[in-house]
Protein backbone atom coordinates (compact mmCIF):
# COMPACT_ATOMS: atom_id res chain seq x y z
CA UNK A 1 0.00 0.00 0.00
CA UNK A 2 1.30 3.59 -0.99
CA UNK A 3 1.51 5.97 2.05
CA UNK A 4 -1.29 8.49 2.62
CA UNK A 5 -0.96 11.50 0.72
CA UNK A 6 -0.44 13.75 3.84
CA UNK A 7 2.66 11.84 4.25
CA UNK A 8 5.16 13.80 2.09
CA UNK A 9 3.95 16.52 4.25
CA UNK A 10 5.81 15.16 7.00
CA UNK A 11 8.70 14.61 4.91
CA UNK A 12 8.56 18.13 4.20
CA UNK A 13 8.37 19.20 7.25
CA UNK A 14 10.97 16.55 8.58
CA UNK A 15 13.22 18.36 6.78
CA UNK A 16 12.31 22.21 7.65
CA UNK A 17 13.00 21.13 11.51
CA UNK A 18 15.69 19.00 11.20
CA UNK A 19 19.13 18.99 12.18
CA UNK A 20 20.63 20.26 8.77
CA UNK A 21 23.01 22.89 9.38
CA UNK A 22 21.99 24.55 5.60
CA UNK A 23 18.27 24.86 6.66
CA UNK A 24 19.23 26.20 10.30
CA UNK A 25 20.98 28.95 8.69
CA UNK A 26 18.32 29.86 6.11
CA UNK A 27 16.06 30.06 9.27
CA UNK A 28 18.47 32.30 11.07
CA UNK A 29 18.24 34.66 7.86
CA UNK A 30 14.65 34.20 7.48
CA UNK A 31 14.53 35.99 11.19
CA UNK A 32 16.85 38.93 10.12
CA UNK A 33 15.22 39.01 7.54
CA UNK A 34 11.94 39.69 9.29
CA UNK A 35 13.77 42.17 11.97
CA UNK A 36 14.93 44.21 8.75
CA UNK A 37 11.07 44.58 8.11
CA UNK A 38 10.65 41.91 5.08
CA UNK A 39 7.81 39.38 5.88
CA UNK A 40 10.03 36.47 4.60
CA UNK A 41 8.90 33.94 6.63
CA UNK A 42 5.18 35.00 4.84
CA UNK A 43 6.30 34.91 1.72
CA UNK A 44 8.36 31.62 1.47
CA UNK A 45 5.98 29.07 2.32
CA UNK A 46 2.85 30.52 0.35
CA UNK A 47 5.77 30.63 -2.74
CA UNK A 48 6.43 26.63 -1.93
CA UNK A 49 2.44 26.10 -1.63
CA UNK A 50 2.37 27.49 -5.07
CA UNK A 51 4.94 24.64 -6.26
CA UNK A 52 3.40 22.11 -4.63
CA UNK A 53 0.00 22.84 -6.06
CA UNK A 54 1.41 22.76 -9.44
CA UNK A 55 2.80 19.18 -8.72
CA UNK A 56 0.04 18.12 -7.47
CA UNK A 57 -1.53 19.02 -10.94
CA UNK A 58 1.10 16.98 -12.71
CA UNK A 59 -0.59 14.45 -14.76
CA UNK A 60 0.35 10.56 -13.79
CA UNK A 61 2.13 8.67 -16.04
CA UNK A 62 0.82 7.18 -19.41
CA UNK A 63 -1.13 3.86 -19.40
CA UNK A 64 1.79 1.90 -20.52
CA UNK A 65 3.49 2.55 -17.50
CA UNK A 66 0.29 1.92 -15.68
CA UNK A 67 0.27 -1.49 -17.10
CA UNK A 68 4.07 -1.82 -15.88
CA UNK A 69 3.16 -0.27 -12.34
CA UNK A 70 0.13 -2.90 -12.19
CA UNK A 71 2.53 -5.76 -13.20
CA UNK A 72 4.92 -4.62 -10.35
CA UNK A 73 2.51 -5.26 -8.02
CA UNK A 74 2.11 -8.60 -9.27
CA UNK A 75 3.94 -10.97 -7.66
CA UNK A 76 3.05 -13.77 -10.44
CA UNK A 77 3.97 -11.32 -12.83
CA UNK A 78 5.23 -14.30 -15.66
CA UNK A 79 8.20 -13.16 -18.15
CA UNK A 80 5.83 -14.55 -20.77
CA UNK A 81 3.47 -11.56 -20.12
CA UNK A 82 6.51 -9.13 -19.16
CA UNK A 83 7.84 -9.76 -22.96
CA UNK A 84 4.20 -9.50 -24.58
CA UNK A 85 4.62 -5.83 -23.28
CA UNK A 86 7.83 -5.17 -24.36
CA UNK A 87 7.54 -6.72 -28.26
CA UNK A 88 4.76 -4.54 -28.58
CA UNK A 89 7.07 -1.48 -29.09
CA UNK A 90 10.56 -2.41 -31.09
CA UNK A 91 12.63 0.24 -30.33
CA UNK A 92 12.11 -0.30 -26.35
CA UNK A 93 12.71 -4.00 -27.76
CA UNK A 94 16.76 -3.15 -29.23
CA UNK A 95 17.37 -1.32 -26.15
CA UNK A 96 16.46 -3.81 -23.80
CA UNK A 97 18.62 -6.57 -25.93
CA UNK A 98 21.35 -3.93 -25.87
CA UNK A 99 21.32 -3.87 -21.93
CA UNK A 100 20.80 -7.05 -21.62
CA UNK A 101 24.31 -7.49 -23.89
CA UNK A 102 26.47 -4.89 -22.05
CA UNK A 103 29.40 -5.80 -19.84
CA UNK A 104 27.68 -5.04 -16.62
CA UNK A 105 26.04 -8.26 -16.52
CA UNK A 106 28.81 -10.22 -17.98
CA UNK A 107 26.96 -12.58 -20.41
CA UNK A 108 29.09 -14.98 -21.96
CA UNK A 109 26.18 -15.85 -25.08
CA UNK A 110 24.73 -13.55 -26.89
CA UNK A 111 21.36 -12.16 -25.86
CA UNK A 112 18.87 -12.11 -28.81
CA UNK A 113 15.58 -12.68 -27.52
CA UNK A 114 13.23 -10.43 -25.36
CA UNK A 115 12.86 -14.10 -23.47
CA UNK A 116 16.31 -14.29 -22.52
CA UNK A 117 16.69 -10.56 -21.55
CA UNK A 118 14.23 -10.50 -19.20
CA UNK A 119 16.03 -13.85 -17.57
CA UNK A 120 19.32 -11.90 -17.62
CA UNK A 121 18.03 -9.11 -16.01
CA UNK A 122 15.26 -9.87 -13.87
CA UNK A 123 11.79 -8.90 -13.86
CA UNK A 124 12.45 -5.99 -11.34
CA UNK A 125 15.31 -4.49 -13.36
CA UNK A 126 13.37 -3.97 -16.96
CA UNK A 127 10.24 -2.95 -14.92
CA UNK A 128 12.25 -0.39 -13.19
CA UNK A 129 14.06 0.01 -17.16
CA UNK A 130 10.42 0.70 -18.70
CA UNK A 131 9.11 3.34 -16.07
CA UNK A 132 12.83 5.38 -16.07
CA UNK A 133 11.49 5.71 -20.22
CA UNK A 134 8.14 6.65 -19.08
CA UNK A 135 9.24 9.18 -17.45
CA UNK A 136 11.80 10.26 -19.48
CA UNK A 137 9.32 10.39 -22.55
CA UNK A 138 6.77 12.11 -20.42
CA UNK A 139 9.04 15.23 -19.75
CA UNK A 140 10.55 15.46 -22.88
CA UNK A 141 7.76 16.37 -24.81
CA UNK A 142 8.61 19.80 -23.34
CA UNK A 143 12.24 19.69 -23.48
CA UNK A 144 13.78 22.65 -22.66
CA UNK A 145 16.94 20.91 -23.50
CA UNK A 146 18.64 21.62 -20.10
CA UNK A 147 21.65 19.01 -20.35
CA UNK A 148 19.44 16.48 -20.68
CA UNK A 149 21.68 13.48 -22.18
CA UNK A 150 23.97 14.30 -18.98
CA UNK A 151 21.20 13.79 -17.04
CA UNK A 152 19.78 10.10 -18.19
CA UNK A 153 23.41 8.93 -18.54
CA UNK A 154 23.72 10.24 -14.74
CA UNK A 155 20.79 7.98 -14.05
CA UNK A 156 21.61 5.06 -16.21
CA UNK A 157 24.89 5.41 -14.68
CA UNK A 158 23.65 5.66 -10.65
CA UNK A 159 20.99 2.54 -11.63
CA UNK A 160 23.95 0.06 -12.17
CA UNK A 161 26.25 1.29 -9.54
CA UNK A 162 23.12 0.72 -7.05
CA UNK A 163 22.94 -2.60 -8.17
CA UNK A 164 26.57 -3.19 -7.93
CA UNK A 165 26.53 -1.37 -4.59
CA UNK A 166 23.24 -3.33 -3.87
CA UNK A 167 24.92 -7.08 -4.57
CA UNK A 168 28.57 -5.64 -2.77
CA UNK A 169 26.03 -5.37 0.16
CA UNK A 170 24.50 -8.59 -0.13
CA UNK A 171 21.17 -6.84 -0.48
CA UNK A 172 20.99 -8.17 -4.05
CA UNK A 173 17.13 -9.15 -3.72
CA UNK A 174 15.86 -5.72 -2.95
CA UNK A 175 14.26 -4.74 -6.35
CA UNK A 176 13.64 -0.97 -5.43
CA UNK A 177 17.71 0.10 -5.51
CA UNK A 178 18.10 -0.20 -9.16
CA UNK A 179 14.74 1.75 -9.66
CA UNK A 180 15.59 4.41 -6.90
CA UNK A 181 18.90 4.68 -8.57
CA UNK A 182 17.53 5.29 -12.02
CA UNK A 183 15.22 8.28 -10.86
CA UNK A 184 17.07 9.59 -7.80
CA UNK A 185 16.94 13.11 -9.54
CA UNK A 186 13.87 13.19 -11.34
CA UNK A 187 12.85 15.76 -9.01
CA UNK A 188 15.53 18.63 -11.38
CA UNK A 189 13.56 17.50 -14.48
CA UNK A 190 10.32 18.41 -13.14
CA UNK A 191 11.99 21.42 -12.04
CA UNK A 192 13.39 22.05 -15.83
CA UNK A 193 10.17 21.46 -17.20
CA UNK A 194 7.81 23.05 -15.14
CA UNK A 195 10.06 26.17 -13.37
CA UNK A 196 12.38 26.46 -16.00
CA UNK A 197 13.19 30.01 -14.72
CA UNK A 198 14.06 28.88 -11.37
CA UNK A 199 15.60 26.12 -11.91
CA UNK A 200 18.12 28.04 -14.07
CA UNK A 201 18.23 30.05 -11.20
CA UNK A 202 19.49 27.40 -9.24
CA UNK A 203 22.05 26.47 -11.73
CA UNK A 204 23.71 30.19 -11.99
CA UNK A 205 23.54 30.19 -7.85
CA UNK A 206 25.70 26.58 -7.78
CA UNK A 207 28.10 28.00 -10.31
CA UNK A 208 28.30 31.61 -8.25
CA UNK A 209 28.32 30.26 -5.00
CA UNK A 210 30.29 26.89 -5.67
CA UNK A 211 27.82 25.25 -3.01
CA UNK A 212 25.50 22.25 -3.81
CA UNK A 213 22.76 21.76 -5.73
CA UNK A 214 20.37 20.98 -2.76
CA UNK A 215 21.61 24.33 -1.22
CA UNK A 216 21.40 26.20 -4.08
CA UNK A 217 17.71 25.27 -4.48
CA UNK A 218 17.19 25.89 -0.65
CA UNK A 219 18.04 29.43 -1.27
CA UNK A 220 16.81 29.74 -4.82
CA UNK A 221 13.20 28.25 -4.11
CA UNK A 222 12.65 27.40 -0.73
CA UNK A 223 12.25 23.50 -2.31
CA UNK A 224 14.59 20.49 -3.48
CA UNK A 225 14.60 18.19 -6.10
CA UNK A 226 14.39 15.07 -3.84
CA UNK A 227 11.18 16.53 -1.91
CA UNK A 228 9.65 17.13 -5.17
CA UNK A 229 11.10 13.91 -7.02
CA UNK A 230 8.91 11.66 -3.41
CA UNK A 231 6.00 13.86 -3.47
CA UNK A 232 5.36 13.15 -7.07
CA UNK A 233 6.71 10.18 -7.15
CA UNK A 234 3.71 9.11 -4.11
CA UNK A 235 1.34 10.90 -6.43
CA UNK A 236 2.20 8.11 -8.87
CA UNK A 237 1.92 5.31 -6.47
CA UNK A 238 5.28 4.40 -6.64
CA UNK A 239 6.53 2.19 -3.70
CA UNK A 240 6.88 3.36 -0.42
CA UNK A 241 10.61 2.08 -0.63
CA UNK A 242 11.37 4.09 -3.72
CA UNK A 243 9.75 6.83 -2.07
CA UNK A 244 11.94 7.41 0.78
CA UNK A 245 15.27 6.13 -0.52
CA UNK A 246 14.67 8.75 -3.85
CA UNK A 247 13.56 11.48 -0.40
CA UNK A 248 16.93 10.92 1.66
CA UNK A 249 19.68 10.53 -1.22
CA UNK A 250 21.45 13.26 -0.22
CA UNK A 251 21.07 12.77 3.94
CA UNK A 252 20.62 9.12 4.15
CA UNK A 253 20.99 9.13 8.40
CA UNK A 254 17.34 11.10 8.53
CA UNK A 255 16.32 7.64 6.98
CA UNK A 256 14.55 6.01 9.77
CA UNK A 257 12.90 3.11 8.24
CA UNK A 258 14.75 2.19 5.14
CA UNK A 259 18.10 3.73 6.00
CA UNK A 260 20.43 0.42 4.43
CA UNK A 261 18.73 1.13 0.87
CA UNK A 262 18.67 4.99 0.85
CA UNK A 263 22.63 4.60 2.04
CA UNK A 264 23.30 3.04 -0.99
CA UNK A 265 21.12 5.26 -3.49
CA UNK A 266 23.37 8.24 -1.65
CA UNK A 267 26.66 6.30 -2.48
CA UNK A 268 25.55 5.46 -5.50
CA UNK A 269 25.32 9.04 -6.42
CA UNK A 270 28.11 9.40 -5.29
CA UNK A 271 30.36 6.78 -7.09
CA UNK A 272 28.39 7.60 -10.14
CA UNK A 273 29.65 11.86 -9.67
CA UNK A 274 33.24 10.96 -8.67
CA UNK A 275 33.38 8.28 -11.90
CA UNK A 276 33.19 11.07 -13.96
CA UNK A 277 28.98 10.95 -14.62
CA UNK A 278 27.27 13.98 -12.80
CA UNK A 279 24.01 14.80 -12.92
CA UNK A 280 25.09 18.61 -14.56
CA UNK A 281 28.40 19.91 -16.00
CA UNK A 282 28.49 22.33 -12.56
CA UNK A 283 28.91 19.44 -10.60
CA UNK A 284 31.50 18.15 -12.93
CA UNK A 285 34.62 19.59 -10.74
CA UNK A 286 33.79 16.72 -7.89
CA UNK A 287 34.38 14.17 -11.30
CA UNK A 288 37.64 11.80 -10.62
CA UNK A 289 38.60 13.57 -7.17
CA UNK A 290 39.82 11.81 -4.17
CA UNK A 291 36.83 11.86 -1.54
CA UNK A 292 36.59 11.76 2.18
CA UNK A 293 33.38 10.57 4.12
CA UNK A 294 33.29 12.02 7.39
CA UNK A 295 33.76 9.09 10.10
CA UNK A 296 30.83 10.03 11.17
CA UNK A 297 29.14 8.97 8.20
CA UNK A 298 31.04 5.44 7.97
CA UNK A 299 30.09 4.96 11.63
CA UNK A 300 26.30 5.54 10.24
CA UNK A 301 26.75 3.13 7.41
CA UNK A 302 28.49 0.41 9.52
CA UNK A 303 25.75 0.59 11.79
CA UNK A 304 23.10 -0.13 9.58
CA UNK A 305 25.42 -3.86 8.87
CA UNK A 306 26.97 -2.07 5.76
CA UNK A 307 30.97 -2.36 6.08
CA UNK A 308 32.66 -0.10 3.87
CA UNK A 309 35.81 1.88 4.11
CA UNK A 310 37.69 4.44 1.61
CA UNK A 311 40.28 1.29 0.36
CA UNK A 312 36.88 -0.31 -1.04
CA UNK A 313 35.80 2.50 -2.29
CA UNK A 314 38.50 3.51 -4.25
CA UNK A 315 38.40 -0.31 -5.34
CA UNK A 316 35.13 0.03 -6.28
CA UNK A 317 35.31 3.25 -8.60
CA UNK A 318 37.86 1.80 -10.44
CA UNK A 319 35.96 -1.48 -11.58
CA UNK A 320 32.81 1.00 -12.00
CA UNK A 321 35.21 2.94 -14.55
CA UNK A 322 35.98 0.05 -16.45
CA UNK A 323 32.22 -1.10 -16.98
CA UNK A 324 31.33 2.21 -18.09
CA UNK A 325 34.47 3.12 -20.34
CA UNK A 326 33.48 0.02 -21.97
CA UNK A 327 29.61 0.97 -21.90
CA UNK A 328 29.98 4.60 -23.24
CA UNK A 329 28.36 3.55 -26.61
CA UNK A 330 26.02 1.79 -25.82
CA UNK A 331 24.18 1.52 -22.63
CA UNK A 332 25.43 5.01 -21.29
CA UNK A 333 23.33 6.38 -24.50
CA UNK A 334 19.98 4.50 -23.50
CA UNK A 335 18.01 7.42 -22.92
CA UNK A 336 19.23 9.75 -26.47
CA UNK A 337 16.58 9.77 -28.80
FE1 LIG B 1 20.22 14.57 -6.02
FE1 LIG C 1 22.32 12.36 -8.53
Amino acid sequence: MPPPLHWTWRLFSEVETGRNSEIRKRRVRVVRDEEAGEDMAQSRPKRIESYIHKIEQIPTLPMVSKQIMDLMNDEDVSVKKMAGLIEKDQAMAVKILKIANSSFYGTLTKVSTIDHALVVLGLAEVKAILLAFSIHSFFYSNNNGYERSRFWKHAIVCSQVARYLARHFGLGMDETLFLSGLIHDMGKVVFDHYFHEEFVRVVEHVNQHNGTFSAAEKEVMGITHYQVAAKLLQQWRFPEKVVTQVFYHHAPWYDKNHAAGSIIVYLANLLTKLAGYPCLLTEEAAGGKDFHLSPKIYDFIAKQGLEIDERTIEHMLVQIREFIALERENVLSFFDS
